[in-house]
């Protein structure tokens, strides 16, 4: 039997930066992770930081290796058509983007983890959470066919999409919303040049494309492909001849192609849960909810949470003060809802669809050219990309 005051079920970022957070100030965690250590860092997400989660990453003291290594970006440019422009974050904002892999973001906090001796448990089965909504709340769970027990304060249920502690809200208590886009992202990683300082959106006839990067010798290249597609239908000269007809010529004629290192298919959701918080059991990230990656808001929302949750336990221990943690489910739930809608509306702006009309095309070029020639329509395309204030 054992007793934490936070117990963490996932070990992705959401539950690795809840833990080192609380750590700091002194308040004890126990992390308890479905899978390995390598298992969670050979997954490939997206690679841009708000500046929100850059400073997070700061306050619980594992920004040293991402500030060094990071690249900072003021704009990005988007493409449709023959058309091209860019749009500038920094004259709109003040602030910029990081250009940061998540992969490395979860290497930083592990290390950070193990470094302060923080309690971990990988392969973890049958994690079950107990007695949510009474004063003692309890995890059980298995390693290797061995049960174990863990009391706690409270639980943080930072398990992704699949994982249990969403369902451990009763149905009748718990709403979702939900929107399953009729395509996917098939990504690949080269050990190539990016083709261009800044990331590049691209609408075009064939589908989306996007070009981004995570370092001066790595590029992560994206085209939108069919739900019923595999990634054995796609070889790397597949994949570089379809990305070159939807982007724009300027590009094609900089892109340096070159072998896969990785590729994979994502589909695309837009999905919400509410309430975030039953009792003792608080949400995060992708537990409570999903967006598509058209405009990478899939860890930066994870990190509005955890911002959230953090200082709402740190109010509870410290001053004995419950608004925080009161308060979490709905102040977190009124921020993800403008990153899901901005993630759907540049999901819409920039993808083609099966049943699109000729109306619909209409629209999106007309949405497309209000974008590129109109100044306020480009300051808040900036702001909801650099990131919402907490
Ligand atoms: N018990 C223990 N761990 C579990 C369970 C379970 N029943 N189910 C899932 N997990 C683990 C998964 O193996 C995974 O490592 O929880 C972790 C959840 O991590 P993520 O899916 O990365 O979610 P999160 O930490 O909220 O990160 C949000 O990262 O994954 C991306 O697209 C996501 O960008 C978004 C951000
Ligand atoms: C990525 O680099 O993987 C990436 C960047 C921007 C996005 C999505 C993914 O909108």
């Amino acid at each position: 039997m054992m007793r934490t005051q936070v117990a963490i079920v996932g070990g992705g970022p959401s539950g690795l930066l809840l833990s080192q957070l609380l750590d700091r100030q002194g308040i004890d965690t126990i992390v308890l992770e479905r899978k390995t250590k390598d298992y969670v860092l050979g997954r490939i997400r997206a690679g841009i930081l708000e500046v929100g989660f850059v400073e997070l990453m700061r306050e619980a003291g594992v920004g040293a290796r991402m500030d060094a290594e990071s690249y900072i970006h003021d704009g990005t440019i988007i493409s449709y058509g023959d058309e091209q422009f860019g749009i500038n974050f920094k004259d709109h904002t003040g602030t910029s983007v990081v250009v940061y892999g998540q992969t490395e973001v979860t290497r930083d906090l592990y290390d950070a983890r193990e470094s302060a001796g923080g309690k971990i448990e990988f392969n973890t089965e049958n994690v079950v959470i107990h007695d949510a909504k009474t004063d003692a709340p309890f995890i059980t769970y298995s390693v290797g066919g061995d049960p174990r027990h863990i009391d706690c304060d409270f639980v943080a249920g930072c398990d992704g999409f699949h994982g249990i502690s969403r369902k451990t809200i009763p149905d009748h208590v718990r709403r979702e919303y939900e929107k399953v886009y009729p395509f996917g992202w098939l990504g690949i990683l080269s050990e190539t040049p990016p083709v261009d300082d800044e990331l590049i959106y691209a609408n075009s006839e064939h589908g989306f494309a996007l070009c981004s990067m995570r370092n001066a010798n790595l590029s992560r290249y994206y085209i939108q492909c069919s739900l019923s597609d595999s990634v054995e239908d796609w070889t790397d000269d597949a994949f570089w001849a379809e990305l070159k007809r939807r982007i724009p010529k300027s590009a094609v004629e900089k892109l340096v192609t070159g072998p896969s290192i990785e590729k994979s298919i994502a589909p695309l959701r837009s999905f919400v849960t509410e309430p975030m918080r039953w009792g003792r059991l608080f949400l995060c990230g992708d537990a409570a909810h999903i967006v598509p990656p058209t405009g990478a808001k899939g860890l930066n929302t994870a990190a509005s949470d955890i911002h959230y949750l953090y200082r709402g336990l740190l109010q509870y221990y410290q001053d004995k003060d419950t608004s925080g943690i009161d308060a979490y489910s709905d102040r977190a739930l009124a921020r993800i809802w403008k990153a899901e809608r901005f993630s759907w509306w540049m999901t819409n702006l920039l993808h083609r669809y099966p049943d699109q009309t000729e109306f619909d095309l209409k629209m999106q070029r007309a949405d497309l050219e209000f974008l590129r020639s109109n100044k306020e329509a480009q300051s808040v395309m900036a702001q909801n990309y650099v990131g919402l204030p907490y």
